[in-house]
């Protein structure tokens, strides 16, 4: 059966490729109950986000335009009266409820778009729904209104906080996740106890030559108690979370590579950060986007792995 996603606040489509992969894999997942196969066919048929930079991104791979238009303005979700729906996913921006962002919450203008969508939930009732976002949110008055509002509108839900090195992925990116659907058997649980893969499958050597990642050594040496620094060969490493500061602010943003062969300390490139958000080779490599808007990005996207495991365990009986 083909399940038609919503993909609002798309971005580069961190849930795009998860369904991409979902299908790939013959709808098998390590979520779904013994011997169960999911016959789902998921496949994002609506997109929306305000940025043209991951609108152009998004066409690119995963054959959609989105929709560059404020979620808040929207009277309903489909783009066409009979378009249906199977489900939406959500990523709205994490600011309001993040430490380093306002926390001010609902008052936070950029909270103003996901009021819509719980607004919109009991008049549309799309039959699944996935949320992510910051650990912060939990607790937020959105999380309590979005709760109300599913138990209102008749859904059963479950809350997940998963980090991606839960499932073997050298990378920290802990986020609150929600899924939400009508009718069905209880949401399936998500096995984390996957052995971790090492970081050197996610290293391009090649970017050792690349002089746009050099970090500048008087940054080192300013910054070096700061900035989170891994041997390249440490297979051992895990990185902190990249956000979408990285490549501006030198701390705080994400991990570094120190090689001893070139002395020198470099940034993660784009295309490595996106293999270890679970994105397929070379993501950034077809686009004339600068180096700051990929970083930007990617730091706001989608852990793949984590999200195939969650579709799959939504899309499961
Ligand atoms: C956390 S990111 C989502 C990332 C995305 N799911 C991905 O996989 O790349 C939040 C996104 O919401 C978009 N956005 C922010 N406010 C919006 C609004 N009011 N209406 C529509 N999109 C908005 C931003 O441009 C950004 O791409």
């Amino acid at each position: 059966m083909n399940i038609r996603i919503a993909d609002l606040f798309c971005g580069i489509g961190g849930i795009a490729e998860a369904s991409h992969r979902v299908s790939e894999a013959g709808h098998k997942s390590a979520t779904s109950r013994a011997g169960e196969i999911s016959t789902s066919h998921p496949k994002v048929v609506t997109a929306i986000d305000i940025d043209q930079s991951a609108a152009s991104l998004y066409r690119h791979h995963h054959g959609i335009v989105p929709r560059c238009s404020t979620i808040e303005s929207l009277q309903r979700i489909a783009e066409r009266p009979n378009q249906k729906l199977d489900m939406w996913w959500l990523s709205p921006p994490c600011q309001p409820y993040t430490t380093r962002g306002s926390q001010r919450g609902s008052l936070d203008a950029r909270s103003q778009a996901l009021r819509r969508l719980i607004q919109l939930i009991p008049r549309e009732i799309p039959r699944l729904i996935g949320l992510e976002n910051v650990p912060a949110f939990e607790g937020s008055q959105h999380h309590q209104a979005l709760k109300q509002t599913l138990t209102e509108a008749g859904y059963q839900y479950k809350e997940y906080n998963l980090c991606p090195t839960e499932l073997g992925i050298p990378m920290r990116r802990r986020r609150f996740y929600l899924l939400a659907k009508q009718g069905g058997e209880t949401f399936p649980t998500i096995s984390t106890n996957k052995q971790q893969r090492p970081l050197t499958e996610f290293i391009d050597d090649a970017n050792w030559q690349d002089n746009s990642l050099q970090v500048p050594h008087d940054t080192v040496r300013r910054y070096e108690s700061a900035m989170n620094i891994i041997e390249v060969d440490n297979r051992d490493a895990i990185t902190a979370c990249f956000t979408s500061a990285y490549g501006k602010s030198p701390i705080r943003s994400g991990s570094y590579l120190y090689c001893s062969t070139h002395n020198a300390v470099r940034r993660f490139s784009p295309n490595e950060i996106a293999k270890l958000m679970g994105f397929r080779d070379g993501f950034f490599s077809t686009n004339q986007l600068s180096q700051r808007v990929q970083y930007r990005l990617i730091g706001n996207s989608l852990a793949v792995p984590v999200v195939h495991e969650l579709l799959s365990a939504l899309l499961a009986k």
